[in-house]
């Protein structure tokens, strides 16, 4: 398995020790790059936040990412860029290295690497200064000595004083370079391929190994509970897993469709989906982390199948050249257990668009506002006509072992009026659809709670009564 990629501007073809050596054990321990630190080692708290430059087009972006979660294979064909990357040919400091001088952004330092590697990649992107926009890029960047009034200074210090640093006058050649070291090469280990077709013919073949998509959550089996994986095939070249196709009824969204890209285009069809988005993870998370491995993982907890159930999204799923579509709310059977038999992968997602009469609400509930895991997501679906429910879509995470939608919740609301009495008669139905459990984020109690709470602000928010609640958005900041 050889990956070659830019670190730097430097050309590297490297074999990585195993499929799952990750970004940041390379840099330290192979590369003597030690400016990139390891906090966590679970992607929440962005001390080791590198930045990824990859070609869109003829152009470069660049992606700011968790590199103690990122395997090398996930560097193949790109551009890696380190704190040590960061200093001008003249020995100067880069211009948000400077600005965090100026603006007396750093104390300690063991956040600075990637707080700095954040404002980078905003800066490397063409980002306009915008608080909120900003607070959101950092939210996955923990510094526990400065505080954020300083760096969120510094970000504006330097993005509103923008000029040409080393890597604009090195763009062409960097392009180019990028261009021709995109070769791949599999081993009976390692396969990266570049087509559905060709993933499914791999996958049919080796049905035990491990799918890599942004392997946020397959990095902490990794990094957390020390398992070795092989085979791993990876998913973020596969090219035509990661388009969004918009047809007059649906969006159809490619499984290896990464978070980032798919707030933009939910946000003006779903903004209360786009919210939830702007939540999950943190920047450096949604810039690898796929919707598809979102659903694959069968989690309870994750924030996008709530809100795909209630909106009636299905899922397609891929074996060898059989295809099958399957509402999204029967593919989790049990905790653990999700309809997928050996060598299938999920290939795409159907959501529909919006029709009239139909109203969206989703609410995530969680300890931390930015960057945490919910304790409980609320999605709701609800038509109404002339102040009666004609038909109605809720689905909950973190209230049962799967996400799950909430059958007699809605059958006690389908038909009746929208109004307070009905939602009121119907809270006590949630405890039927659902036995919350205890855990470290909520107790059984305060989820059923909330639950029935989630409810009756679905419907303030969708009646005429005053609407005091809403979270939009728009890049502000709310209450949750
Ligand atoms: C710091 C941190 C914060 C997080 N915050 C949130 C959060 O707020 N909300 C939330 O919902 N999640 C959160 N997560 C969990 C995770 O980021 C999401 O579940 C993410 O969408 C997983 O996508 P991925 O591409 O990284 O999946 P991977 O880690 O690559 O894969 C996850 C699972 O899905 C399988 N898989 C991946 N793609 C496919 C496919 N196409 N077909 C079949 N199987 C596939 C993999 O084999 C694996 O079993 C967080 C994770 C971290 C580390
Ligand atoms: S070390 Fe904490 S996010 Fe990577
Ligand atoms: S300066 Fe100390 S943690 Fe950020």
């Amino acid at each position: 398995m050889t990956i070659r990629y830019l670190l730097g501007h430097e050309p590297k073809s490297v074999e990585p020790s195993s499929p799952t050596e990750t970004v940041l054990d390379h840099l330290r321990l192979a590369c003597h790059r030690t400016g990139t630190k390891e906090g966590c080692a679970e992607g929440d708290c962005g001390a080791c936040t590198v930045v990824l430059g990859e070609l869109d087009g003829d152009q470069l972006r660049y992606r700011a990412v968790n590199s103690c979660i990122q395997f090398v294979g996930s560097l193949d064909g790109k551009q890696l860029m380190t704190v040590e990357d960061l200093r001008q040919p003249d020995g100067s400091l880069h211009p948000v290295q400077q600005a965090m001088v100026e603006a007396h952004g750093s104390q300690c330092g063991f956040c600075t690497p990637g707080i700095v590697m954040s404002l980078f990649a905003q800066y490397r992107n063409g980002a306009d200064w915008n608080a909120a926009a900003m607070a959101d890029a950092l939210a996955g960047n923990l510094c526990r000595c400065t505080g954020y009034g300083p760096v969120l200074k510094a970000a504006q210090l330097a993005l509103k004083e923008r000029r040409a640093d080393a890597f604009d006058v090195r763009k062409e050649e960097t392009i180019a370079a990028l261009q021709s070291i995109a070769a791949r090469d599999d081993t009976l280990n390692y396969f990266a391929p570049r087509s559905a077709p060709e993933l499914a013919e791999i996958y049919a073949a080796h049905p035990q190994a491990t799918l890599v998509a942004g392997g946020t959550d397959v990095g902490l089996w990794v990094t957390k509970q020390h398992r070795q994986l092989a085979p791993v095939i990876a998913l973020s070249n596969v090219a035509d897993l990661q388009e969004i196709v918009e047809t007059p009824t649906h969006l159809t969204i490619g499984a290896g469709v990464t978070y980032a890209d798919l707030l933009p285009a939910m946000a003006p069809l779903w903004p209360d989906f786009a919210e939830v988005i702007r939540r999950l993870g943190s920047a450096q998370i949604r810039n690898v982390a796929t919707i598809g491995g979102n659903i694959a993982n069968g989690s309870p907890i994750g924030d996008g199948p709530p809100c795909l159930i209630a909106l009636g999204a299905t899922l397609v799923l891929r074996a060898g050249k059989t295809h099958r579509a399957l509402p999204l709310e029967d593919f989790f059977i049990a905790y653990g257990k999700q309809d997928r038999q050996a060598g299938e992968f999920v290939e795409a997602v159907h959501v529909p668009k919006p029709q009239a009469g139909w109203s969206f609400r989703a609410y995530k509930i969680s300890k931390r506002f930015d960057q945490d895991i919910s304790a409980l997501l609320g999605a709701f679906h609800v038509k109404i006509e002339n102040g009666v429910v004609v038909d109605l879509r809720i689905a909950f995470g973190g209230m049962a072992a799967v996400p799950k939608r909430a059958l007699r919740t809605e059958a006690a609301l389908r038909g009746k009026p929208w109004s307070e009495a009905s939602i009121a008669a119907a809270i006590p139905m949630l405890v039927e659809d659902y036995q919350p459990i205890t855990d470290m984020r909520a107790s059984a109690a305060y989820r059923a709670k909330v639950a029935g709470n989630l409810l009756r602000k679905c419907y303030l928010e969708t009646s005429d009564a005053e609407d005091t609640t809403r979270v939009t958005f728009a890049g502000r900041r709310g209450h949750g």
